[in-house]
């Protein structure tokens, strides 16, 4: 099959990833968010008055005057703190009650790829939507790419589909269309061996 690959693709044409190694929001943070936390903080009815899956909402509760995120400072954020406390522990998140339903917490990869996002000053991209509902209908293109897993240095996985690759970037689309740019070095060996071998024809 193939893939829409662009080699020399210059850097004006990929949207600001700040440093190299920037933990991500949008692909990295927001996941776990999704999986390990949404149930319970999303939606107008969110719990704690804690809503994770609006921008708007989320922006809100950091930094500010009732903060569960303090940019810079993961060891003082409520948000970290709750996450990394002993599952047996009252306060901690999810609460014990829903752990013994199945509910379950971040693993210790998460916690520290979170608490990273967070030293790093907690950055949205610029022009971040929000997750959900998607009913944006992703624009085909040419080739249907193929979805692939991609794990990150800090063993985090994701599917997309490869759209272009460059000497330091590649840039993926998720299967509901969105597409963002990742820093190759930030992908674990496999994954950006399975990026070089796409872009060679
Ligand atoms: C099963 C439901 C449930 C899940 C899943 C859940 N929470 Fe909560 N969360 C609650 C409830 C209920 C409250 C409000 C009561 C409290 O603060 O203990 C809350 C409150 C919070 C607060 C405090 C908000 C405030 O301003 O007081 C934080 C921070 C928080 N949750 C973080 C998380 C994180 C991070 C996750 C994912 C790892 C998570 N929660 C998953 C139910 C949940």
């Amino acid at each position: 099959m193939k893939l829409p690959i662009i080699l020399s693709l210059s850097a004006v044409l990929f949207v600001p990833v700040g440093h190299v190694n920037a933990v991500d929001y949008t692909s990295e943070i927001r996941p776990i968010l999704n999986k390990k936390c949404y149930k319970c903080h999303s939606g107008p009815r969110a719990k704690g008055k804690l809503r994770m899956d609006s921008t708007d909402s989320f922006a809100d509760r950091i930094g500010g005057n009732n903060p569960v995120i303090i940019p810079g400072n993961p060891a003082n954020s409520l948000l970290t703190i709750k996450a990394g406390l002993p599952r047996t522990d009252g306060d901690s998140m999810p609460p014990p009650p829903a752990r013994a339903r199945g509910a379950e917490g971040m693993t210790s990869v998460e916690l520290n790829l979170v608490k990273q996002w967070i030293a790093e000053g907690a950055k949205f991209s610029a022009n971040d939507p929000d997750p959900s509902p998607s009913t944006s209908t992703p624009t085909t293109t040419d080739a249907p790419a193929e979805l692939l897993s991609w794990t990150n240095t800090q063993g985090v996985s994701l599917k997309a589909s490869l759209v272009a690759v460059n000497a330091t970037h590649v840039k993926l689309r998720k299967e509901d269309g969105s597409e963002f740019v990742y820093p190759l070095a930030s992908l674990n060996a496999a994954s950006q061996e399975q990026a070089m071998k796409l872009a060679t024809p």
